[in-house]
């Protein structure tokens, strides 16, 4: 039988995608095994307690490398395969990847979500950028994370035209969509096998 593939989430916002992933992850038979943020007030919290998922809260109040070392503490602790970043506003130090990595034979397993066809629109606030600028069409980005703003290696694009909206909203929401299908196909992907996991390891081989 397959070893079940743990996964946590990271997030600093509303968290519609961790919900999706959370919904997923129980849809098939299964648990994410956390929900992390480093905001104390932000909703994804709530969503995940009404979904029974266990959180953590660790704020940054020492400085980075403390931060990353608390947060890396925790994945150690609970053996996570995989870290999906949904909404989590913080970069990860290329110290923090080399750690986890390291026990994971070596393999990114950090994969973030983003809403635009990347390298277009990075960072903050993609969605009101493109639709001021009228691009032709938008979409979702899913890609691994390296210690770069959403410069990690693409995994999977899905572009959406844009004529047809004339408003934010539902430009917004269509994105919001694609996001929770693109995120929950993977994470199936994962949690079956049909994406390989190189799961974690107690002791980093030299
Ligand atoms: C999503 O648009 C995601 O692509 C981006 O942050 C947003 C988080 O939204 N990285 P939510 O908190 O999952 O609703």
């Amino acid at each position: 039988m397959m070893k079940p593939v743990r996964v946590a989430i990271f997030a600093s916002g509303t968290g519609s995608n961790a919900e999706a992933l959370i919904k997923k992850m129980q849809s098939l038979g299964s648990a994410v095994e956390f929900v992390f943020s480093d905001k104390p007030a932000a909703g994804v919290l709530a969503k995940a307690h009404a979904l029974n998922t266990k959180t953590y809260v660790i704020e940054k109040s020492q400085g980075r490398a403390h931060h990353e070392q608390e947060v890396l503490r925790l994945l150690f602790e609970h053996k996570v395969d995989w870290v999906l970043l949904a909404g989590y506003m913080r970069l990860l130090s290329a110290d923090f990847l080399k750690k986890l990595a390291g026990r994971h034979e070596g393999h990114s397993q950090v994969v973030n979500i983003h809403p635009s066809l990347l390298p277009a629109y990075p960072g903050k606030d993609s969605l009101e950028r493109a639709f001021a600028d009228k691009v032709e069409q938008s979409g979702v980005t899913l890609h691994l994370v390296d210690e770069g703003m959403d410069t990690g290696a693409v995994l999977k694009q899905v572009a959406i035209p844009l004529k047809g909206f004339n408003v934010f909203g539902d430009f917004k929401a269509s994105i919001h969509r694609l996001e929770h299908q693109i995120y929950t196909e993977f994470l199936e992907q994962i949690v079956t096998g049909q994406i390989a996991t190189h799961s974690f390891k107690e002791t980093i081989e030299c």
